[in-house]
């Protein structure tokens, strides 16, 4: 299947501008509309060397406006959409939750149906179409922690993608598993899931729906565990683990979830729910200690000096135990594989923060956003 015209929403933020630069730099011949409010998380400066490519195209729009939804997919002839726009912070969506349903459920509603009434009104309606919706492994809940005497299915691929760190538990996620959200944030990207293959059904759009496990790299907004730690660590400031940090993760980096978005994309079937994850589960805390070393080596300091800004500190309501991601079904039937292990993953993202200190100290001042109010108004 070909897209001539793809637009991809939440390009401006941390997956989308992953994302969106792939899709510009390996598809010259088709032109890449990102899409984007351009929220806190938001950040056009992520995309500035793209900006230029005459195939990749900026829209400011909110997808809960409908109106505006229908007015940019007829005007660009949209064939595709890879739908990323979404207020995606659980810690958010405990305050918060009317803005995560209003964005997360509606706005993907409107996307939904504005694309369901352009593509019906074309004289070869859903042909050539697709409507790729990304989603989180959260909408499944939490798996227990346990410890296995023999090893967990899984494993053999988990070593032969070359990753090898130790499981958490003999249970995971899998395509099948039912949905059991606990956060308002997954909760609302459950619900959207859930309109997305209703579309399916009901109208027979075709859509393919991923759910992936925690992403980490460049260009994450420093209110995530990663970027926020790193971003602490080298002002020395305390670095607040939530309950005993013993909450598990399961961490892809970052490209690899934009590779395996192009391939499924492009390969996936309509109507299929992927699992996307690294097989590369960590304890909070074991992540912790990893970035406290990693920085103070990078910066020159005693490897460990800063561990001593580890604070502990009252859970998250609702926190989830444990995250595991069985990925064997997009391996095996798409071939998709990540390519990072975690520990040199991580060093390529610590020095990534520690080289674009002007980038978290532009976002942590929330200059950007004034700088956008006065190009398009405040919305
Ligand atoms: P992010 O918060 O960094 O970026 C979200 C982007 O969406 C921002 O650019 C923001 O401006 C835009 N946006 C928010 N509300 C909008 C609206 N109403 N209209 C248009 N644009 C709007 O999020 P992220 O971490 O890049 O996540 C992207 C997607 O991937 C989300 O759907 C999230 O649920 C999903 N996901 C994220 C992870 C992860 O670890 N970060 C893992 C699995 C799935
Ligand atoms: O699993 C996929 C999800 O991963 C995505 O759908 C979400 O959009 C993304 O934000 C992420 O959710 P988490 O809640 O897992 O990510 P976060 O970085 O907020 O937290 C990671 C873990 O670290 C989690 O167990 C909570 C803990 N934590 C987080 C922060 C910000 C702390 O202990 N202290 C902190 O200050």
């Amino acid at each position: 299947m070909s897209h001539k015209n793809i637009l991809i929403t939440g390009g401006a933020g941390f997956i989308g501008n992953h994302v969106v630069r792939l899709f510009v730099n390996k598809y010259p011949e088709c032109r890449i509309v990102c899409l984007d409010k351009l929220t806190y998380a938001g950040n056009l400066a992520n995309l500035s060397d793209v900006e230029a490519k005459p195939n990749y195209a900026f829209v400011r729009a909110d997808i809960a406006d409908i109106d505006e939804m229908r007015r940019i997919i007829r005007e660009y002839e949209i064939d595709g959409i890879i739908h990323l726009a979404a207020e995606s912070h659980v810690d958010r969506s405990i305050t918060d939750p009317l803005t995560f349903a209003r964005t997360n459920v509606m706005g993907t509603l409107s996307l939904l149906q504005a694309a369901r009434e352009y593509w019906e009104s074309l004289p070869e309606r859903y042909d050539g179409k697709l409507f790729y919706h990304i989603s989180t492994d959260e909408v499944y809940g939490a798996l227990p922690l346990s410890h296995p005497d023999g090893i967990p299915a899984p494993f053999a691929t988990r070593a032969s993608s070359g990753v090898s760190h130790e499981a958490y538990g003999d249970e995971f996620f899998t395509e099948l598993t039912r949905y059991n959200p606990h956060s308002p944030y997954s909760a609302a990207k459950a619900s959207s899931d859930h309109f997305v293959r209703a579309w399916h059904d009901t109208y027979g759009m075709p859509v393919v729906v991923t759910n992936c496990s925690n992403n980490y790299g460049p260009y994450q907004f420093p209110e995530k565990l990663i970027p926020l730690f790193i971003n602490n660590i080298r002002h020395r400031r305390p670095l607040p683990v939530y309950g005993r940090g013993e909450n598990v993760r399961d961490w892809l980096y970052v490209e690899d979830h934009a590779r395996a978005i192009d391939t499924i994309f492009h390969h996936g079937k309509s109507g299929e729910t992927y699992n996307i994850g690294g097989f590369n589960e960590w304890k909070n805390i074991d992540i912790v200690r990893l970035l406290v070393n990693t920085v103070d080596r990078l910066l020159g300091r005693p490897e460990g000096a800063d561990l001593d800004l580890i604070t502990y500190v009252t859970d998250r309501p609702g926190h989830d135990l444990r995250y595991a991601i069985d990925s064997r079904k997009l391996q095996s039937e798409l071939g998709w594989e990540p390519s990072l292990q975690f520990e040199e993953g991580i060093e390529k993202t610590v020095r990534w923060y520690l080289d674009n200190q002007d980038w978290l100290d532009n976002v942590t001042s929330g200059d950007y956003q004034q700088y956008y109010a006065r190009m398009y108004g405040n919305r």
